[in-house]
Formats: structure tokens, C-alpha cells, sequence
């Protein structure tokens, strides 16, 4: 703003400026800096190959020659180019007509260079004949107006800091450039305006174009370079597309829940331990059903319940609670006989007819026995458990009755009494779960899991919270027809009770040669896959619609490698995680005797303080260690002379001990 202007406006009654006053302010305006001054570089130097704006150096390149075939995304190499380049596109429409008359005008030539290379008897210009064939098409489909006709400009500038590091980074360019089959050069000599080109000011200065049909053009288009990065959820891994972060909020979709799928080894669990630990961060609860005890040590380290379901635990689980919620159109009775009907085909193997009807019946009876019966208010009295219902089939008079009864016996009496036919003892306070039930037998684990899972529904329902639940190895109940059908119900009503559901597999056959596997996944938002056998890929590829590439990629990636799906999103995805990340959920044998080993090599060194033990070895910032020991003052004798400051010092009761 001009500063006579700027007085005026301070003062409006002023009368107008007199000739000498003009004078002044034009004088105090020449003294006053701009935001142009501000804003300019020092100095502009243009060289015939570069221009230097300041201290830094740049150079235009302009591309003349393209690829006669081009994929979508095919200039991505060029967006996510490793250094900062200033790309400019220029799209000019141009007139079908006046194309129309140049075309034939160049058909006619082209096939006339060919009748004479006949009649001279020489062979047949290949470039010719191939360009002759995409003018005719590119003719034909102008004609119909299939195709639109544009001429495309493509400009491209390197800043650098210094002439050494533009040469190197626009061989670099070059080469990128000519693996993409095109051709480009240096804007020599006009440097300037081809500098001015890539400006976003959108003026063409050199106006070096090339001709482009509506299908290659769109094909230009660069930013398909898919993405997702949102502003909420939890970092999941890094986009090896393009090294951006994988950001998601698996509770934004049209339902919260996830499969993962791999070989074994591949990193599912640690993938998913990863997503359930930065989940919790914001306040989402995390239940998890741990069949091979991979959740302990997490568990333990963060302070979560971590629940071993075998024989001698006290903890129990009564497969005939209720939830105790009355929901409007929903008989709670009807669908935990539904659900039980589930369990004891679980339990006791295929039921003909006949005893499916005579298990109706005693469950009914069982429940009507304690008080229960399609009332919800008589349903919060106390459940029956598994003894009455083998009583109640002890007392029907139907022959089958009696085999249904002893194939239950050994739940009630025999050598599992004790694990299924107690009341529930326990509930889900904890804001992070585990349910291990590694310690059963290999047949029992799917019974125990659908128990469990069965429990966790009836407490998710009774109190709705955001949660994730996560069921790795769900293999084991995918073997059975009667827990897939549960585990799919979860999965169709998890939203309602704003529950994610994870369902990690190693097993893709045993989940998705089951049509409720299959429906799992199709009500599953997210959807991870990470290294594939080959022996499974191509029912992955049938699945999940797999490209040929996404299938190489799924056949090589590393551990901890794969696709991440997300809705219409697809994205190549590395999962990492931070070094105290890592020490909570790596469960590599070696790296876990290591940590181990450390830990007590520290307590043992607190034990016997000795000046000549390496004090190296002590790395309070190991997070097992800091869970474990808290500095105190120093308080024994023989410990504090000749330490450093910084040196933890030992835990009260390891000094309690020696004194
Ligand atoms: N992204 C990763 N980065 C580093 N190590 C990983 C990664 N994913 C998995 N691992 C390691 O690989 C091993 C197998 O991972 P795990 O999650 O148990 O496999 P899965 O559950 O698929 O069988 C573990 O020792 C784990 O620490
Ligand atoms: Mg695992």
C-alpha cells in the first residue's frame, strides 16, 4: 500500500495533498520496503544450462518422446521421485476437425512409403506399419467420437544446491525418465522461460508439445499413487509405494472389522499386537482369544488381565449365562439356545434330527427348571449349568436321550469336569483381555474358544464400549460349521455394539473353503494379507480379486510385508514398530532369551555389586527393565561408593533380601 494512501486513510478529513506534500510521501515511499523486496531473491544468474535463483540452482527439462504403450500410473517413478522436482503439465484440446484432415493427410503419406517399398521389392518399414496402424485406429475412433484429441506438454525442473548435486540428480532423472521409454532434454539456452514454464503460474513459455489421445492422456494423470493417510486412527505401517505412513480408523467404515491373513510366521500376530497396542492408546478396549500364547508377555507389560482357561485356573466360564439385556425384538432366551445348540454340536460332534429336536427341548426344559423362560425379567436369576442338562436328558424317555446324556458325561463327571460346568466367575474389567487356552488339549481349544467368544459377545452386549476383539489362529473354530457360524454372526452384528472383530488365520483354505469363512471376510472393512505360500495364492488371488503383481508380491514380501485393503483402497504396506514397540510384542525365541537373558544379568548384578562388573550392561532404558525396577535412593552401603550417578540403583526388596 502506498503511504500517502495510508495517511489518508488515517486521517480522512485531511484535505487533498498539495504538490509539495505529493513530493514527500514519494520520497518517504522509496525508503519503504515491500513484501516484492521481502520476497525477491539477492540476485538471478541464467546460464545456458541452469538458472541460479539465489543460492540455489535449477534446470528445465522438456520431454519429447513418448511410449507408444502406456499402464495407469505410469508417471508415478516420477512423482515419487526420491528428491524434490517441479513437475508441469500443460493439456492443450485441440479442434477434431483440423486433426481429422492432418491424419489422412499422414495415412495417405504412410501408406504410400509403403505400396512403393512393395513395388521396389524391399521389406516393409516395421516403425511405419506400426505407426500406420495407430493412425488408422486413432482415425477411426476420432471419426465415431470415441476419443477427443489434445496436445500434452510435460516440463519438469531440479532444484539443487549446488551444480555438482544438479548434474548427478538430473543424470538421475534422465534414467527414471528413460525407463518410462521417454525421451527428454535439457531446455538449453532458454532456460529462463522454461524455468518460468514450471512456475504455477500456468504459462507455457516453450510450448514443446506432442500429440495425446483422451485414454493416454488420462493415463498421465500421476496422482494415483494411492495413499492412506487420515487424520484419525492408528499408523499400521509404512506405504511402500511411496514411504508415506498407512493411518487408518478401522471404526470410520461401514464396519469396524478386520481379517488377517498369511502363512505362518509372516507376522500377523505381531501386526495385529501393534494395532491393538496404539488402539488402547486412544481409549479403545482390546479383548483378545490367544490360543498359542502370544499375548502374555504384552499383557503382563501393559498391565492387562491375562486369563489362562484350562483345568486348574479359577477362572470359569458357564456356557449358559445370559447377557441380562432385554433388547426390543430380540428374544435373549430363543438365541442362547440358538447359540448353546452351536456349543454342544461343538461339544458332542454331528446331532441327527431327532436329537437336535430332543437338545431343544431339554435346554428348554433346563432353563424353565431354574426359573428362566422368555420373560426377561426371569431371566437374571441364576443359570443352570452343564449337570442340569445332562439331568434333564437323563430324565426324557426318548432312547437317544440317554446317548446325548453320556456323550455330555464327561463334561459333568468324567475327566473334564470342572472346566465347563461351573458358574462364571469372572468378568472383562480390564481395558486389555486375554483369553489364552493353549493349555488344553488340541481338541478341547475350539470348544474352549467358542465358550469364550460366546462369554466375551454376552459381556460386549450387556456394556457397549469401543473394543476390538481379536481371535488369532481362528483356523481352530473355522473347522467347525457351528463356531464359523458364530464367529460370522459376531462378525454381522459386531457394529451394532460398536465391536470390531479381527480374524487372524494362518489356515486361508480352512476359512474360506467355509461359506461362513467367506462371509467373514466380505463383512470385514479391512483386510490384510501378508507373505502367502503358493500353495494357497491362487484361492487369495480368487478372493480378494488379486492382481498378477499383488500376487508376485504377496509370494515374495518379508516378514511383516504385504497389502493392505481398505474399502476401494489398496495399498503395499510394511508394518514397523519402535524398539520398545518391538520388545513387547516380538516373539522370536532368540530375541526373547536375550531380553531374558539381560534382565537377569542386571538383577544379578544388583545382587552382588562388584567394581569390577561391567557397569555396559546396565540399560535402564530396556523396557522389561523398566517395568521391574524402580529407582530408590541408595540406601546399602557396599553399593553406593563407587557408582555413577546415573546407575540404578536397587529395587527395596533385592537390598531387603541381602541384609
Ligand atoms: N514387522 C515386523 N518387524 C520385525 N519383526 C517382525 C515383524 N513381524 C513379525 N516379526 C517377527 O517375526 C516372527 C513371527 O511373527 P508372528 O507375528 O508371530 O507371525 P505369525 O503370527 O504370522 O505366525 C516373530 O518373531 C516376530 O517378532
Ligand atoms: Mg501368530
Amino acid at each position: 500500500m502506498k503511504l500517502n494512501k495510508f495517511i489518508n486513510q488515517l486521517n480522512p478529513n485531511k484535505q487533498p495533498q498539495t504538490g509539495q506534500e505529493e513530493e514527500w510521501s514519494k520520497a518517504l515511499a522509496a525508503g519503504i520496503v515491500s513484501v516484492k523486496d521481502i520476497i525477491a531473491p539477492p540476485a538471478i544468474e541464467v546460464d545456458f544450462d541452469f538458472v541460479k535463483i539465489g543460492s540455489t540452482y535449477y534446470r528445465t527439462l522438456f520431454v519429447i518422446g513418448y511410449p507408444r504403450y502406456v499402464q495407469a500410473n505410469w508417471l508415478s517413478p516420477l512423482i515419487n521421485f526420491e528428491h524434490t522436482l517441479i513437475t508441469s503439465m500443460f493439456v492443450y484440446p485441440t479442434e477434431a476437425k483440423g486433426v481429422l484432415d492432418d491424419l489422412k493427410r499422414k495415412i495417405t503419406e504412410m501408406e504410400a512409403t509403403i505400396t512403393a517399398d512393395i513395388q521396389h521389392g524391399h521389406v516393409i518399414d516395421p516403425a511405419v506399419q506400426a505407426a500406420l496402424d495407430d493412425a488408422q485406429v486413432l482415425q477411426d475412433e476420432l471419426v465415431k467420437g470415441q476419443e477427443r484429441f489434445f496436445q500434452f506438454g510435460l516440463y519438469v525442473t531440479i532444484p539443487a544446491e549446488s551444480l555438482e548435486e544438479l548434474d548427478t540428480i538430473s543424470k538421475q532423472v534422465e534414467s527414471t525418465l528413460g525407463s518410462l521409454s521417454l525421451v527428454p532434454k535439457h531446455a538449453t539456452l532458454q532456460m529462463e522461460e522454461a524455468y518460468k514454464t514450471t512456475l504455477p503460474e500456468g504459462t507455457d513459455h516453450l510450448y514443446i508439445t506432442r500429440n495425446m489421445d483422451t485414454t493416454s492422456l488420462a493415463t498421465t494423470f500421476p496422482f494415483t499413487s494411492s495413499s492412506l493417510t487420515s487424520n484419525t486412527g492408528v499408523m499400521y505401517g509404512i506405504n511402500e509405494h511411496n514411504g508415506s505412513l498407512v493411518i487408518f480408523d478401522r471404526f470410520t467404515q461401514e464396519n469396524a472389522n478386520s481379517v488377517v491373513f498369511a502363512k505362518s510366521g509372516a507376522g500377523k500376530s505381531y501386526m495385529v499386537k501393534l494395532e491393538a497396542l496404539r488402539s488402547l492408546m486412544f481409549g479403545t478396549e482390546v479383548i483378545v482369544i490367544d490360543p498359542e500364547e502370544e499375548y502374555k508377555s504384552l499383557a503382563e507389560a501393559i498391565g492387562g488381565e491375562y486369563i489362562s482357561f484350562d483345568f486348574d485356573s479359577p477362572a470359569k466360564i458357564n456356557p449358559f449365562d445370559l447377557s441380562g439385556v432385554y433388547e426390543e425384538d430380540e428374544n435373549e432366551l430363543g438365541l442362547k439356545i440358538l447359540s448353546l445348540h452351536g456349543f454342544l454340536k461343538v461339544v458332542m460332534g454331528k446331532l441327527t434330527p431327532t436329537e437336535d429336536a430332543i437338545i431343544d427341548r431339554a435346554l428348554v426344559a433346563t432353563y424353565k427348571a431354574k426359573g428362566i423362560t422368555p420373560d426377561p425379567t426371569t431371566q437374571k436369576k441364576e443359570p443352570p449349568l452343564m449337570e442340569d442338562l445332562y439331568k434333564a436328558l437323563i430324565g426324557m424317555e426318548e432312547p437317544q436321550a440317554k446317548g446325548l446324556a453320556d456323550r455330555l458325561e464327561k463334561f459333568v463327571k468324567g475327566s473334564l469336569i470342572g472346566i465347563f460346568n461351573q458358574q462364571s466367575n469372572m468378568d472383562i474389567k480390564n481395558t486389555f483381555t486375554v483369553f489364552s487356552v493353549k493349555n488344553l488339549e488340541e481338541e478341547l481349544r475350539p470348544i474352549a474358544m467358542h465358550l469364550i467368544l460366546d462369554f466375551i459377545w454376552t459381556r460386549v452386549k450387556n456394556d457397549i464400549k469401543k473394543r476390538l476383539l481379536i481371535v488369532d489362529e481362528a483356523w481352530y473354530m473355522m473347522q467347525h460349521a457351528d463356531s464359523a457360524t458364530f464367529m460370522y454372526s459376531i462378525a454381522k452384528r459386531a457394529r451394532k455394539y460398536y465391536l470390531g472383530l479381527t480374524t487372524i488365520s494362518q489356515d486361508v483354505e480352512d476359512v474360506l473353503a467355509n461359506d461362513y469363512g467367506k462371509a467373514i471376510v466380505t463383512n470385514s472393512s479391512i483386510q490384510i494379507l501378508l507373505k502367502q505360500s503358493p500353495a494357497s495364492i491362487d484361492k487369495i488371488a480368487q478372493v480378494f480379486y488379486l492382481s498378477e503383481g499383488e500376487k508376485h508380491l504377496l509370494l515374495a514380501s518379508d516378514v511383516g510385508e504385504g497389502i493392505f485393503f481398505a474399502g476401494p483402497h489398496h495399498v503395499a504396506i510394511r508394518v514397523i514398530a519402535s524398539a520398545d514397540e518391538h520388545a513387547l510384542v516380538t516373539t522370536n525365541p532368540k530375541e526373547l532369551l536375550e531380553m531374558r537373558q539381560k534382565s537377569e544379568d542386571v538383577l544379578k548384578q544388583f545382587e552382588e555389586p562388584t567394581p569390577e562388573q561391567p557397569q555396559a550392561t546396565v540399560q535402564p532404558q530396556e523396557p522389561i527393565l523398566t517395568e521391574q525396577i524402580q529407582p530408590v535412593p541408595p540406601i546399602s552401603q557396599n553399593s553406593t561408593g563407587n557408582q555413577p550417578a546415573n546407575q540404578p540403583q536397587p529395587t527395596p526388596n533385592l537390598t531387603q533380601n541381602r541384609q
